[in-house]
């Protein structure tokens, strides 16, 4: 397996492009199930997540093409209804074909996620909604089966809590569905904007995009659109970490500060800079970084996401944060990789209380998730000597040429191939 070795205390410096939302491609990729005519997604990111659906599509029958960063996909016919367990296990998100499976072929054959790292992560509001719907559920073998044979209908449905998935999943199957669905405490996200529009742009109607009232009007069929997926507001919350940590400065470009308001609110708390600018904005630090308590939420609070990549950040601050975690409830699998490189953190249930420490060691490192891992590389780039992090099919998943974007700001980075 490769690993990333960082020999920290590199100040950054530079400009770094961001690349499309690996969560807003998903659901629009799982989206081109929807309609036999073509989806042309402009700004995928080239990440192991795209690639596993991708492959999980093609094994439904959608065509997938992939040119530059533009991705076309048609699903002339459904070929099969089963999401088999090879692939799913990979990745949580497979769930997503689920709904527009329904809504277009009335049966789907899903395997369940299971367990992963970052806690239990269940799909009941996935399948209670689209019971609401008229679909029947049974669970057998782990696998998920949905059967609408009279095809879904409108229905009422109200979210105990936000579940961005849920969210996407429901609106996918109402575009489809007879008559009108109302999705109550719907997820808010950017992401979940963007799908919604796109929808709009393959002929779905949709009424409070962007809000957390949903309402859908089905209809009969969609029909093929273009749609430019957004900037990845997590790369770029990052990236914008990597760059304070390190006492840097740096510009970050083809995203916008609007997409994380929350996060950029808690990071000017911590005595960071950061301004907007014609393509994106800058982040910039010229004094310590305050301790300050940040709570996850879900948007347009600070992202569960970017949770590990501020603690790292906060571990070298002046001072403590408290760092209350409420979406995921084992969210904290890096806190013990970040005390072995000195960071002095402290877990109480959900919340953890660091003790900002005047300077990391380098240590050999690896985490179980995508966020976990990365916000080791951010933890490295601050470390005095060599951080070496293992498992980096974790970065991989979700970050697009992480060491060279930030080896071109200055950043002594580098990608150890494995060898036989
Ligand atoms: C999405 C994101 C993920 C992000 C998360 C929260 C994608 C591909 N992934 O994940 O990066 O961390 O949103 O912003 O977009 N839950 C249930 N039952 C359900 C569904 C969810 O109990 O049926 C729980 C989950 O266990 C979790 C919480 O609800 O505790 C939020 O999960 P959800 O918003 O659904 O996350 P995902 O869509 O899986």
């Amino acid at each position: 397996m490769d690993r990333i070795r960082i020999r920290g205390g590199r100040r950054l410096s530079g400009r770094i492009a961001i690349g499309g939302a690996k969560n807003a491609a998903l659901p629009l990729m799982a989206a081109a199930i929807l309609t036999d005519g073509t989806l042309a997604l402009e700004n995928t990111p080239d990440l192991a997540d795209i690639a596993t659906l991708a492959r999980l599509l093609e094994t439904l029958g959608v065509r997938v093409e992939r040119e530059g960063r533009v991705t076309r996909l048609t699903c002339a016919s459904v070929a099969s209804t089963e999401a088999p367990y090879d692939l799913v296990r990979k990745m949580r998100a497979s769930v997503l074909v689920l709904g527009p499976l329904v809504a277009r072929e009335r049966v789907a054959r899903v395997s369940l996620p299971g367990g992963c790292a970052i806690g239990a992560r269940p799909v009941d509001l996935h399948l209670k909604g689209l019971e609401a719907m008229g679909a029947r559920i049974e669970l057998a073998e782990g696998y998920v089966e949905a059967r609408a044979p009279d095809g879904l209908r409108g229905a009422e449905i109200v979210f105990p809590f936000v579940s961005v998935g849920a969210t996407e999943n429901l609106l996918m199957a109402a575009t489809l569905a007879r008559g009108t669905t109302v999705l109550k405490n719907a997820a808010r996200e950017p992401e979940v904007e963007d799908l919604a529009n796109c929808l709009v742009a393959m002929g779905a109607r949709i009424e409070g995009i962007g809000s957390d009232h949903l309402v859908v009007h089905g209809t009969d069929r969609l029909a093929g659109a273009t749609h430019p997926i957004l900037p990845d507001r997590i790369e770029t919350g990052t990236y914008a970490m990597a760059a304070a940590i390190t006492g840097g400065d740096v510009e970050l470009t083809g995203t916008r500060i609007g997409l994380l308001e929350a996060t950029v609110a808690s990071m000017r708390e911590a005595g960071i800079s950061v301004e907007p600018t014609a393509e994106g904005f800058r982040v910039s630090r010229s004094c310590l970084i305050h301790g300050t308590d940040v709570m996850t939420e879900p948007y347009p609070g600070f992202a569960t996401d970017l949770q590990a990549q501020m603690m790292a950040l906060l571990a070298v601050a002046e001072g403590a944060s408290m760092i209350t975690e409420t979406i995921f409830e084992n969210r904290f699998m890096h806190v013990p990789e970040l005390r072995r490189m000195g960071a002095n953190i402290n877990l109480h249930g959900s919340s953890a209380m660091v003790r900002g420490v005047a300077r990391l060691t380098g240590a050999p490192v690896m985490a179980t998730d995508l966020r976990a891992s990365v916000s080791l590389v951010i933890a490295g780039l601050a470390a005095a000597g060599e951080t070496m992090v293992n498992r980096v099919y974790h970065l991989d998943r979700g970050y697009e040429r992480l060491e060279a974007k930030l080896a071109a700001c200055g950043a002594d980075i580098e990608r150890l191939k494995e060898t036989a």
